[in-house]
Parts: structure tokens; C-alpha cells; sequence
């Protein structure tokens, strides 16, 4: 009989963009490699980071002898879903008060996309779902996958490194009613570029008169300013203001719980009823794609959320870990300035959160990585966190031959 390979058809998935830039440099063995393009916090020694607020909240699940391992319901812990809801709204925020938020534990913040996308799919089949260009290259998948129409508004003005907010306040004018507007609450992914508060009001008013349907991705509350009330300004302006709209949550960056997996999706509602009925189908989607989500990460974040002084000393972390990078900025942009890389690089210390899009040209990119073991996404996107006190000068240095030896186009 012929032994049938009964796989052998499938081709080898490309490496994504992000992960395969890990493992890219993971594999590299030279002395002075630089890992540019991590998603994750690296201390000043480059080595991850555990919160000791996080430490000490897993000190105290182990030692609680009520504690158990039993499944969590569809829509995830109760207390960690009213915890993490009012971090985002603030206390006092009305729609919580009343009842018109529905809230469900998520895995993490790319699940709870996953998850609202599913969601928005069967329940509301919007005309179109639009992203901003560029965007966090998941976002374009996740709601493909889920059976969106998606497409993309302008945001990124190469010229001035800034938002082109004409080009996409016209896109959003054109939209059909009821689209999806995905909309990054602060640190845009890969940008560094948020709206103003001006900005934010016109892009508030074109969303309002189009009857478009605002939807926010929170990953990086907390992390980009070191103020957890700042970071979440957009999405407490819209919800006050009267909005219905969706809100994913990550617990990645602000707890340093990359790998628990710990996030939420929240859909402010008209009212309680609709709340009601809105979880009720979260729920459904949910217990189709696995059921209920895992206890760990949301048994942390509710022990560090419940307890006021935890909750501080989690704050006064997160705020130190904002003003490394910010500080990492402003040393960068110093020594770009030292060796006279030509061009303006002002943009690296307004820009804001993990990433700073440094404009680099993909040839640039390339010599960066491939002279310099300087690893980081062929858009120009580069991690502030990578970025220390030892390797910042040869950071620069990587930059200006690389600027040097291929010009711009
Ligand atoms: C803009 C944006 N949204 C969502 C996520 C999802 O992160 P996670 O699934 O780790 O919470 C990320 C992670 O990098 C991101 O940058």
C-alpha cells in the first residue's frame, strides 16, 4: 500500500514579522546584539521584569486556603471583571453605576479582540472595520479571521512623523453607519503617536455624526505616561459622554503579565438590559472558541487591584518603568544628536509607550540588523525598551551608518 503523507501538502507558515524578529536574535551569537524588537518591558540589564506587586499578590493566592482550581464561569471572575472595568472607567463612572457595562475575562488583549471581533460579527455585522494605517499587524488578522470587512483610515503623515488627522477625519467621514472605528487608546502601536485631546474631540464628533462605532484597544494603560487616569483619557471621554462602544484590555504591559494571559472585553451599552443580553452572547462566543479563561492572571490582578496599598506599590512600579523608557528616549535622542545624524530625530522623544517609529527606510532596517545585529521590524519600528544605559551609544551608532550608508530613497 503507498504510504500517503497525508500532511505533506502544507506549506511553511512565513515567520511573523514580530515573533520571527525574536527569534531572529535569539539565534544570533554576537557579543553587542540588540533586541529592538521585543514587545515587552526589559529592565536596564536588559532582563524581563516581574512586578513585586505581582510577586507578592501570587504569595498570598498560594497561602489562601479557600482558594481552588475549579473552572471559572464563561464570562471569567467576577471580581477581577468590576476591578479591571473601573480601572479603565475610573470610580464614579456612570455607565458602571448603572449597570451598562459588559464585562468578560478575556485571553489577554489579542483574545478579547478576538473575542469583540466574533462578537461584533455575529451580533451586530457591521458594513466595514477600520484600522488605522499602519496598525499592530494583528489587528488586520483578528478581524479577517472573525469575517470582517476590513479596511484602513490614514494615520501615519510620513513627512511630518506625525498624525495625518485630515487624511483620516476624511475616511471616517466616508464611512458607511454603523462601522467599526478600532481606535488605540494611548501609545499607538506601532506609531508612538496619539491624538491630541483636540484632535480627540474631532475624531469624537466625526464618530458621533456618522453613527460609527467606536471600538478601543487598551494595552498599554499606565505604561505610556506612568498615569493610569492620563492613559485612559479617550475612553472615559467617549464613555461619559454618552457613548456605546467596545473596550479591549490587556494586563500584558501595566502588570507585566505577559504570560498569564490576563485581559478583558467590555461593551458600554445603552442600558442594563442591553447589558444583560449583550454578556449573555459574549458568553456564547466565549464557550465556542474555549469555554472559560484561565484563573491565574485574574486571581492576581484582583489580589493586587482589591488591596489600596498593593494597588500603590503596583503604581509606583509602573510609573518607574514609563520614565525608564521615557529617559531612554531622551539618551537616544542625545547621542543621535552627538554624532549629527542627518535629519530631524525630535520625533523619538514625543512620540510615546513601548515603540518609537524611527522613520528608518526597510534598506536602513536591513543594514541595522544584518551590520549591526540591531533587530527590529522592517517598518522602522524600534522597542524603547530594549534601549539601556550600555547599549544606547551603539544603538545611535547603528543608526547614523545606517542613515550614512543608505540614504534615503
Ligand atoms: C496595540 C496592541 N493591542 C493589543 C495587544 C495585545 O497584547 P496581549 O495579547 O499580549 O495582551 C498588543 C500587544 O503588543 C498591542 O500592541
Amino acid at each position: 500500500m503507498e504510504d500517503l503523507n497525508v500532511f505533506g501538502h502544507i506549506k511553511l507558515a512565513p515567520p511573523d514579522p514580530i515573533l520571527g524578529t525574536a527569534e531572529a536574535f535569539k539565534k544570533d551569537t554576537h557579543a553587542d546584539k540588540v533586541n529592538l524588537g521585543v514587545g515587552a518591558y526589559r529592565t536596564d540589564e536588559a532582563k524581563p521584569y516581574i512586578f513585586k506587586a505581582v510577586k507578592e499578590a501570587e504569595k498570598r493566592i498560594l497561602a489562601d486556603p479557600t482558594l481552588n482550581k475549579e473552572y471559572l464561569p464563561m464570562r471569567g471572575l467576577d471580581s477581577f471583571n468590576s476591578l479591571a472595568r473601573e480601572l479603565l472607567l475610573g470610580k464614579g463612572c456612570a455607565a458602571i453605576a448603572e449597570n451598562r457595562v459588559a464585562t468578560i475575562q478575556c485571553i489577554s488583549g489579542t483574545g478579547s479582540l478576538r473575542v469583540g471581533a466574533e462578537f461584533l460579527k455575529v451580533n451586530v455585522n457591521p458594513p466595514a472595520v477600520y484600522v488605522s494605517s499602519p496598525t499592530w499587524g494583528n489587528h488586520l488578522t483578528i478581524f479577517k479571521k472573525a469575517g470582517c470587512i476590513v479596511r484602513e483610515y490614514p494615520y501615519w503623515k510620513p513627512e511630518t512623523r506625525g498624525i495625518d488627522i485630515e487624511g483620516m477625519l476624511n475616511t471616517l467621514s466616508s464611512a458607511p453607519i454603523g462601522a467599526v472605528i478600532l481606535l488605540h487608546v494611548c501609545a499607538h502601536n506601532p506609531t508612538g503617536v496619539d491624538p491630541t485631546p483636540q484632535q480627540w474631540d474631532q475624531i469624537q464628533n466625526v464618530i458621533t455624526q456618522k453613527r460609527l462605532i467606536p471600538y478601543f484597544d487598551s494595552a498599554y494603560q499606565g505604561f505610556a505616561s506612568g498615569d493610569l487616569e492620563r492613559d485612559a483619557y479617550v475612553v472615559r471621554k467617549f464613555v461619559n459622554e454618552g457613548s456605546q462602544c467596545l473596550v479591549s484590555q490587556s494586563f500584558a504591559k501595566n502588570m507585566g503579565l505577559y504570560g498569564e494571559r490576563i485581559g478583558a472585553l467590555h461593551i458600554i451599552c445603552r442600558n442594563k438590559v442591553t447589558a444583560e443580553h449583550v454578556l449573555s452572547q459574549a458568553e456564547i462566543v466565549v464557550r465556542q472558541m474555549y469555554s472559560n479563561p484561565p484563573l491565574h492572571g485574574a486571581l492576581i490582578a484582583s489580589v493586587i487591584l482589591a488591596d489600596p496599598a498593593l494597588t500603590q506599590s503596583w503604581k509606583v512600579e509602573l510609573k518607574a518603568i514609563s520614565e525608564r523608557i521615557i529617559q531612554m528616549r531622551v539618551r537616544l535622542l542625545e547621542e543621535l544628536i552627538k554624532l549629527k545624524v542627518p535629519g530631524d530625530w525630535t520625533h523619538i522623544t514625543s512620540q510615546i509607550g513601548m515603540f518609537s517609529y524611527t522613520g528608518l527606510t526597510s534598506q536602513q532596517c536591513e543594514n541595522m540588523i544584518n551590520k549591526w545585529h540591531c533587530y527590529m521590524l522592517k517598518n522602522g519600528r524600534i522597542s524603547m525598551s530594549g534601549i539601556n544605559t550600555k547599549n544606547v551609544a551603539y544603538v545611535a551608532r547603528a543608526i547614523k551608518h545606517s542613515v550614512d550608508h543608505s540614504p534615503k530613497l
